[in-house]
């Protein structure tokens, strides 16, 4: 079947993590990219991907007119190179005219650009329900939306967690799941180890996946934090966070029955005390120099980042704070070379720092990388895997190597 996808506010991003988990995934605008796959494609896993849809095989009306009896509320995004909001808005009230014609009542969901925003299509169910339709034009090829980002989830997932530490610079959710997932394909259950865990966002992230979070961090505090998050999310398996139970098992975050609570809805760490939550994989240690247990499946993490900064940095700040990371990430990838076997793949989040100028001076360090036994792949510009929000300071820059 072929999909298509619509990218993220960062398409490169987007597009490179769609490219580690379909073949031949190709970008026909800056928007969106189409690929063709066996199985269909979970909008819950891709945090580079606002929408999936499937190739529509029957035109548009025929597909309206096969829906189930009752109302439909319908949706229309024009995602062509030279979008068009009137095109949309004119496609949606033409089958809404045909469709009353044969008795049929639809609902059209306004258009305030041509392409629904995320908000727009979740907020509507578009795509989450049978009768909640939204058609995706592109050209003159018509797609049919399998629901956009759940976006309710995702801010739950980031806001609603006991420990929170403002300081650390918390990682998106939807960026730990693109580093996830530029791991490649992984089995079921694979152990993903993040060295730098923080407040345990990849850890919670690889748990939803149906991967064994594995967590390892220099600070107690940060410790102890992962270790309250991964127990309430295992308290909440089976709601809106988007945990099921299944993963929740694979993962090892529970041991036991869970039995689903109201969706919509967080249920507070039950007792307050983890302890009594069954044992998460999450330890102290100094990332340069732990020994970690095996299996080691994948690495993903977001390193140390250095100083939080709001303004940039003048040049013997930016020089320390360059050396201060460089040691640290250096250090780790040389103390884990030995420990991971050949294949193993590493996704890191490291720090770039942006410049007066709106450059971003990035460290260099890909070469001394390559010389400690890593492949670093080398399809991506510097600057296009770049995390940053307009005027954040420290940016992540996203780098993908491969144990040789
Ligand atoms: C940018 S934060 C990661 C935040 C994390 N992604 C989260 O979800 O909260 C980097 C973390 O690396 C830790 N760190 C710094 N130096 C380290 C080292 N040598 N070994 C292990 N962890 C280290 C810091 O304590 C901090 O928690």
């Amino acid at each position: 079947m072929q999909y298509l996808a619509v990218l993220g506010r960062q398409p490169e991003i987007s597009l490179a993590e769609l490219q580690a988990q379909f073949k031949d995934v190709h970008k026909i605008s800056n928007k969106v990219a189409i690929f063709k796959n066996d199985q269909v494609p979970d909008t819950n896993r891709f945090g580079g991907t606002l929408k999936f849809a499937k190739l529509l095989t029957k035109m548009p009306f025929d597909y309206l007119i096969s829906l189930p009896e009752g109302k439909i509320t319908l949706g229309v995004s024009d995602y062509s190179k030279k979008p068009s909001k009137k095109r949309a808005e004119n496609e949606a009230l033409k089958l809404k005219r045909t469709m009353k014609k044969r008795g049929r009542n639809v609902r059209v969901v306004p258009n305030k650009t041509p392409e629904l925003s995320t908000a727009t299509s979740h907020h509507n169910q578009l795509g989450e329900k049978p009768r909640h339709v939204e058609l995706i034009l592109v050209e003159k090829t018509w797609y049919l939306s399998l629901g956009a980002q759940n976006i309710t989830a995702y801010a739950k997932r980031d806001q609603a967690r006991p420990a929170r530490d403002a300081k650390v610079g918390m990682l998106p959710p939807k960026l730990a799941q693109i580093l996830i997932n530029l791991c490649g394909p992984l089995k079921p259950g694979a152990r993903v180890l993040d060295p730098f865990c923080g407040t345990g966002v990849v850890l919670q992230e690889a748990a939803l996946m149906g991967y064994t979070p594995y967590g390892t961090g220099l600070s107690e505090r940060m410790v102890e934090y992962s270790k309250k998050n991964l127990a309430w999310l295992a308290s909440t398996a089976g709601n809106s966070a988007n945990i099921s139970p299944r993963s929740a098992r694979l993962a090892g975050l529970a041991d036991r029955a869970i039995t689903p609570v109201k969706t919509g809805v967080i249920a507070p760490v039950a007792s307050g005390n983890i302890n009594e939550l069954p044992a998460v994989d999450v330890s102290q240690g100094d990332a340069t120099s732990y020994t970690w247990s095996a299996p080691i499946d994948a690495v993903a993490c977001e390193t140390y980042l250095g100083p939080p900064m709001s303004t940039p940095p003048v040049d013997i700040k930016l020089k320390t704070a360059k050396q201060e990371c460089q040691t640290i990430i250096l250090g780790f990838l040389k103390n884990i070379s030995t420990q991971i076997t050949p294949g193993t793949p590493l996704v890191l989040a490291i720090p770039a720092w942006l410049r007066p100028d709106n450059t971003y001076s990035h460290l260099n360090i890909l070469d001394e990388i390559a010389n400690l036994g890593y492949n670093v792949e080398k399809n991506f510009g510097r600057n296009n895997l770049l995390y940053a929000r307009t005027g954040q300071v420290v940016a992540r820059e996203i780098i993908i190597l491969r144990k040789k």
